[in-house]
């Protein structure tokens, strides 16, 4: 499929398989053991940054334990046969640790940091955490500014530069794969709406109906790391 443009829009359900929990699965999803306003929002930063900073310190670690699965790793290998953009609202590292070459962080990424006041870049040390606790003192910044992670939090602006990419990567594409994702969160989840008013076909692979399914070219209801490695190859088929 040489010269084709395979744009994927992928969410925490893609890497529910590598055992990260997703949001909104109400008996594993993260925000079943919190407050997500209070734990993702820049409101709950000011109010106690030692909570969130905690929270946010377990899910770097805990990201480093897991390993991409074959749905990352299935999406790496498309780049063998067409042009594929990663669009992810996803802030682990799984799709670049899969192989994928462009990746774009709608959400910001748990391995980047940035102070709070200055907007410094922080790769200095971080503080170990051998087991989840409640609350973690954030390292400081030079200009005594909180270091906090590079994450989008709830009605905070996206990063322009991977917003612009991602539109880009939608309106260039033959197809649009959107994969473990529940389609309610936006900006993100205009996309897929963008390529279908485009004329894009629009794949959902998801195992639960999604607030896309209905309008989707195709909703397959699949898991990701069992339907992705065989996809690419269906796809004339599917889109006939
Ligand atoms: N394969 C494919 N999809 C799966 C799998 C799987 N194995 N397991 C679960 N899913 C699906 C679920 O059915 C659900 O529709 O993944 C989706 C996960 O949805 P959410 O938990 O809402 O995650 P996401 O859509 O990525 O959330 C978007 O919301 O809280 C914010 O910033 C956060 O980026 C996140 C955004």
């Amino acid at each position: 499929m040489v010269n084709v443009q395979v744009t994927v829009l992928s969410g925490a359900g893609i890497s529910a398989e590598s055992g990260v929990p997703t949001f909104r699965d109400v008996e594993t999803g993260l925000w079943a053991k919190v407050d997500p306003y209070e734990i993702s929002s820049s409101d709950g930063w000011q109010r106690h940054p030692e909570k969130v900073w905690a929270w946010y310190l377990w899910r770097h670690y805990m990201m480093k334990a897991v390993q991409p699965n074959d749905g990352h790793r299935a999406i790496a290998a498309w780049e063998d046969h067409a042009e594929v953009h990663v669009v992810t609202q996803n802030v682990d590292d799984l799709h670049e640790r899969g192989g994928s070459s462009r990746v774009y962080h709608l959400h910001g990424s748990l391995f980047e940091f940035r102070c709070d006041r200055c907007d410094l870049p922080y790769d200095g040390p971080l503080p170990a955490m051998p087991e989840p606790v409640e609350v973690v003192e954030p390292p400081t910044c030079v200009c005594g500014g909180l270091i906090r992670p590079n994450v989008v939090w709830f009605g905070e602006g996206l990063p322009a530069d991977a917003w612009d990419r991602s539109v880009d990567a939608v309106r260039n594409a033959d197809v649009a794969i959107v994969v473990g994702t529940s389609a309610v969160v936006y900006p993100a989840a205009g996309l897929p709406e963008l390529a279908l008013s485009s004329g894009i076909p629009v794949i959902e692979i998801n195992p639960e109906e999604t607030a896309l399914s209905a309008s989707a070219t195709l909703s397959l209801r699949a898991k990701a790391a069992s339907t992705l490695p065989t996809l690419l190859q269906r796809l004339p088929a599917l889109l006939g």
